[in-house]
């Protein structure tokens, strides 16, 4: 059995993996929690990252180096950059990548790569999750920036730039760092707003309810393997 470590970024997202779990050790390493334990009889570790590349980078690298997980699954919220892709539908990852990196760069500098693929044995789990539980899915591009999409022109570039499914501001170092250790990963994301001018407050009315389903496909997948 594979031990898999899972990141959230808020504690909204993870709190209803940590109610769900048996937590045998909590340690803390930088400033982040990893709350070690397990879920369904299957071994877990569950962290909570912060907001943003930085903070999602540094978490993901300890979740490798210090616990020796086996895949990484993140979950969490993202605005909708489609316009068939609604609030409280779930985004899987095809691939991520950073918006906010030149795609030369990132194709001509270390890791060499314009996006990260993740796995499609994650994909196919998280496609069943959300079958039994009825959620309506979408399997694409999920990309990360440093910075909470609320305007049209930004939206407008992002999309004519990435075609992504959505955006929010974790995923990307995530992939990036699982790819460069050869961890397979899966970014799991339910829609929050539609990163446009109205994305505050739409934003504060589904960020619970968005990261509760979220973690609720996780906590589905973990069972089910
Ligand atoms: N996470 C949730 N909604 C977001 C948005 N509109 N921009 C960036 N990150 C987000």
């Amino acid at each position: 059995m594979k031990k898999i470590g899972i990141i959230g970024a808020m504690q909204i997202e993870i709190d209803l993996l940590l109610d769900k779990m048996e937590v045998v050790d909590e340690l803390m390493y930088a400033g982040f929690p990893f709350y070690v334990g397990t879920l369904y009889g299957k071994e877990i570790v569950l962290t909570r990252c912060g907001v943003g590349k930085v903070n999602s980078a540094s978490c993901t690298q300890i979740l490798i180096d210090k616990f020796n997980v086996e895949y990484i699954i993140n979950t969490g919220i993202a605005g909708s950059l489609k316009d068939n892709i609604g609030i409280c539908d779930v985004v899987l990852s095809s691939d991520v990548t950073h918006h906010d990196v030149r795609k030369d760069q990132m194709r001509n500098l270390f890791p060499f790569q314009e996006t990260f693929i993740a796995s499609e044995e994650l994909i196919k789990l998280a496609v069943k999750a959300c079958a039994s539980k009825d959620i309506n899915c979408h399997i694409g591009r999920i990309i990360s920036g440093e910075c909470f999409v609320e305007n049209h022109e930004l939206r407008s570039s992002l999309i004519k730039n990435y075609s992504p499914a959505c955006v929010e501001m974790e995923s990307s170092s995530i992939g990036h760092v699982a790819f460069i250790n050869n961890i397979p990963f899966l970014i799991i994301r339910s829609i929050s707003d539609n990163a446009d001018e109205e994305a505050i407050n739409t934003y504060s009315n589904f960020e619970k309810i968005a990261g509760e389903q979220s973690a609720s496909i996780v906590s589905e997948i973990v069972r089910s393997i």
